[in-house]
């Protein structure tokens, strides 16, 4: 099968690509990526001379390219990661996120309705139902009630999906996964800007008083959900994944366990403004994806002690990114603020 993976040089497509080309020796990946701040050819350098992987610099807003690469490759089946994907830099300039995480959607919809692609997975978030009253668990018919421009701009993508499943019948899928940690994410997500700014000997910035709550799931778990959302989802349908930390995980206690295991204490913690609407927690019920035979196999602890030897390891990786723009941008987002 020839697959389209879109957003495949970012942090969770560049793993799921990596999975998948080990795992399916029978199919043929087609990696379509924009290459913005956040698409790193680097994450996939150890199978870029794979014959089963080809790489399209693109767009996905751009309709004739997109076209021609199916066309070329005769593609069968679409998954799609590619997206603008952080909060605070939707914040600043919420006006990409639309182009691709909506028109972007749209266009590779068009795509699969014209050349009758024989399925489409989009990658969505949690973000979407914005915040979760303690207690609750988003399900996956829940309101969608997004609070930021990223999440309203992913929100808009999946109503897309779901319109262009009802209207055309289009092969659709939706999976939407809480917080990601692992290897190659980009150190503007709290995790890796907060190891490597631990390494660096730099203090680390909490929102607020880090009291949020959000869901940790490692990227491995999120490939395997996909992966098995992709085979074996019910077409039309959305699925949840969460770690379903338990019990649940605030952004300090995070930060703490964060620098125990770097052997720092908190006076490495630096309190600063919070984000501007700012969630408070995310949950989501996962018994739908659990039913297909799904379940979390790392753990917090083992997770972020693998996640933090990967950046003591692989530092020339984060510390090429963290130059140029980057410095732009956290001097905007930190010195700034
Ligand atoms: P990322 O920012 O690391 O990577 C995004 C990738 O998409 C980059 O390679 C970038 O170059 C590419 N891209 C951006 N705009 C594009 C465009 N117009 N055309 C083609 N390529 C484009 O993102 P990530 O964290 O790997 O997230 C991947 C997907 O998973 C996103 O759809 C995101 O919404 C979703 N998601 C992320 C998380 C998380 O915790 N990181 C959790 C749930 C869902
Ligand atoms: O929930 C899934 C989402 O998780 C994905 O859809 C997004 O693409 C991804 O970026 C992530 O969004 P968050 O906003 O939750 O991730 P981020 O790492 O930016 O922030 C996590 C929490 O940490 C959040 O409550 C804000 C806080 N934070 C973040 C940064 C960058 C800080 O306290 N300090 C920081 O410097």
């Amino acid at each position: 099968m020839k697959v389209l993976i879109t957003g495949g040089l970012g942090f969770i497509g560049s793993n799921f690509i990596r999975h998948m080309i080990n795992k399916y020796p029978e199919y043929d990946l087609i990696n379509f990526d924009k290459m913005t701040y956040a698409g790193n050819p680097e994450n996939l350098k150890d199978i870029e001379d794979n014959k089963r992987y080809n790489f399209v610099k693109g767009d996905i807003a751009d309709s004739a390219l997109i076209e021609k690469t199916i066309q070329d490759f005769k593609i069968e089946a679409i998954i799609n990661f590619a997206a603008e994907t952080h909060v605070d830099r939707s914040i600043e300039n919420p006006g990409e996120f639309i182009n691709t995480d909506v028109y972007g959607t749209h266009v590779l919809l068009e795509a699969v309705k014209k050349f009758k692609i024989s399925k489409f997975l989009q990658i969505s978030t949690d973000e979407v139902y914005g915040d979760i009253e303690p207690g609750h668990f988003s399900k996956e018919g829940d309101t969608l009630r997004p609070s930021s421009p990223y999440s309203a701009s992913k929100a808009g993508g999946d109503l897309q999906v779901m319109a262009f499943r009802r209207t055309y019948d289009l092969p659709v899928l939706i999976t939407r996964c809480t917080n990601n940690y692992g290897p190659y994410q980009y150190p503007e997500k709290i995790l890796p800007l907060f190891i490597t700014n631990i390494i660096e000997d730099k203090k680390v910035p909490v929102y607020g008083q880090g009291d949020q709550i959000r869901d940790w799931i490692h990227v491995d778990d999120h490939c395997q959900a996909v992966d098995l959302v992709f085979h074996k989802g019910q077409i039309g349908e959305v699925y949840n994944v969460g770690a379903n930390q338990d019990p649940e995980v605030s952004n300090l206690e995070l930060t703490k366990m964060t620098l125990d295991h770097l052997g720092k204490g908190e006076e490495m913690i630096e309190y600063v403004k919070d984000r501007l609407g700012h969630d408070v927690r995310y949950a989501v019920d996962c018994s739908k994806i659990k039913e297909l035979g799904w379940k979390k196999e790392i753990n917090l602890e083992e997770g972020l002690e693998s996640t933090i030897k990967w950046y003591q390891s692989n530092k020339d990786w984060w510390k090429k990114l963290k130059s140029g723009e980057y410095l732009a941008y956290y001097k905007r987002q930190y010195s700034d603020r």
